[in-house]
């Protein structure tokens, strides 16, 4: 795969002294060592330090409302409080962001990406892109290709955090306690809400009001966003482990349809950025240890889930400083340079917000149309020869209305004719063959082309 240059771009780092930052120009220098033009910025704690990118010095800049003048793409993974600063004065000065916190990712304007999933909604930005949780991500990586076979109705996924997932001074954190423990010292938490020397903590970031985490919280909305399918019923356990890099996660997927392990394990190993290592005959599946440092997201210990017919259970590991974080925003970056789309407002957003049941009222009809029609190769690149648009409000308000339907448009168009429509409502159109358009169209009023 040929990857977009950047060279021609200035880009801005915001955290570039951070856990991510580092990742990031370790990636800049792996897959654009001809980027020369960064601007590399950090709080006033760090302002003044030298670090070597591309072979050429930086000094890494306290950030201020000047930094971003002249800049094409700002990434920002600094904290959620800084990105709520600093987002808008990159904006305001002519810069796409890429954001890394949780700030923006659920705001209704504002792309949650993952580029191997959704990369073209990168195309209706209004200058900021958000880039989801570094557990969030793995999970899409895996559930989206499945869902698109065979709609998904649930996920449970608890999750194996690494402490990088909490910055450099957790990383710092667990070698003292591991150190003093081993010693027999005493240990007090600084970073993390307990020990995590040699222990396991239940808890990554505050508790809400319905019991669970705001880590939690984020794995469930921003899943179904990237996914647009608000329907899947979504639950994580979330939880920080002794490991200093790379994610976890023991995942249950329940479908519509029963599937064998095989047929996921195939429609896997076709899934760009994910590689399937499972062979539990000779003791091969991905552990944290050996997948810190690589790209793709990895998958083993696939197999029928033992409480649900229609279940798949399996286990994923990523590198959440790579994958993650930093490598998952420069892969916007470069979708952003390859779909032509750095100014903002190129492309009318959809304009139901996620989450909600569309209607009349919020549907963007027509623009959500356009925007299947462009992306088609990539929504469907199986059918794109031979696809009828059938989005009517007879289809999604009456159970008795499908079977009617399918039966016209197959008598007009063939057995070869898709149907198109919400994810949700597809699996109940029966012996007709569909597909999801990934829940992004208009589906009250649009009579398209049939009917
Ligand atoms: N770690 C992960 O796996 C991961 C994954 C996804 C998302 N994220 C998100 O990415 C962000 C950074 O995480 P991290 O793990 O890299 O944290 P980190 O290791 O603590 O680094 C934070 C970076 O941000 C800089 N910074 C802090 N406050 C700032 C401010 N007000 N203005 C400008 N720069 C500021 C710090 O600069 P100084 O050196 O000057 O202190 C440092 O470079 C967070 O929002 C986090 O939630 C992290």
């Amino acid at each position: 795969m040929t990857i977009p240059s950047l060279n021609h771009l200035t880009i801005a780092v915001v955290g570039a002294t951070g856990a991510v930052g580092a990742e990031f120009l370790k990636i800049v220098e792996q897959r654009h060592p001809g980027l020369h033009n960064l601007k590399l910025l950090a709080s006033s704690r760090s302002a003044g330090t030298k670090l070597t990118v591309n072979g050429k010095e930086f000094t890494v800049e306290e950030t201020s409302e000047d930094s971003f003048q002249g800049v094409d793409i700002a990434f920002i993974s600094a904290s959620t409080e800084a990105s709520r600063h600093w987002a808008p004065i990159a904006v305001a000065a002519g810069a796409v962001v890429i954001d890394d916190s949780s700030a923006f990712r659920m705001q209704d304007d504002v792309p949650l990406v993952v580029p191997e999933v959704n990369g073209a909604d990168v195309t209706w930005h209004q200058g900021i892109i958000a880039i989801p949780n570094c557990s969030t991500t793995p999970l899409v990586m895996v559930a989206h290709p499945i869902h698109r076979l065979n709609p998904i109705k649930r996920i449970i996924a608890d999750t194996y955090q690494s402490v990088s997932g909490a910055g450099g001074a957790a990383v710092q954190e667990l070698r003292e306690q591991s150190e003093a423990l081993l010693k027999g010292q005493p240990v007090t938490p600084r970073h993390q809400p307990r020990q995590i020397g040699f222990n396991v903590i239940p808890q990554i970031d505050s508790f809400l009001d319905n019991g669970y985490t705001r880590e939690e919280q984020k794995m469930i909305d921003e899943s179904r966003k990237i996914m647009h399918a608000p329907e899947i019923r979504v639950s994580a356990t979330c939880v920080r482990v002794p490991v200093m890099v790379s994610h976890s996660a023991a995942v249950h997927i329940e479908t519509e349809r029963a599937m064998n392990p095989s047929d996921i394990h195939a429609l896997l190993m076709d899934m760009p950025g994910v590689t399937v290592l499972d062979d539990t005959g000779a003791g091969v599946y991905p552990m944290p240890w050996d997948v810190a440092g690589e790209d793709d997201v990895f998958v083993g210990r696939i197999r029928k889930d033992a409480s649900d017919l229609n279940g798949i259970a399996l286990w994923i590991v990523s590198d959440n400083l790579r994958k993650g974080a930093a490598l998952n925003s420069i892969q916007i970056a470069e979708e952003l340079v390859s779909r032509e789309c750095l100014k903002p407002g190129s492309t009318p957003k959809p304009k139901f917000r996620f989450g909600e049941p569309l209607n009349v009222e919020n549907a963007n009809v027509q623009a959500d149309y356009e925007y299947f029609r462009a992306n088609m190769d990539e929504l469907l690149p199986e059918y794109k020869e031979r696809y009828v648009a059938i989005i009517n409000k007879t289809v999604v308000d009456s159970d008795d209305e499908r079977p009617a339907l399918s039966r016209r448009v197959r008598a007009k168009y063939g057995n070869g004719a898709i149907l198109m429509a919400q994810v949700n409502f597809m699996p109940r159109i029966a012996n007709f063959p569909t597909i999801s358009t990934d829940g992004n169209l208009g589906k009250s009023s649009l009579e398209a082309e049939i009917v």
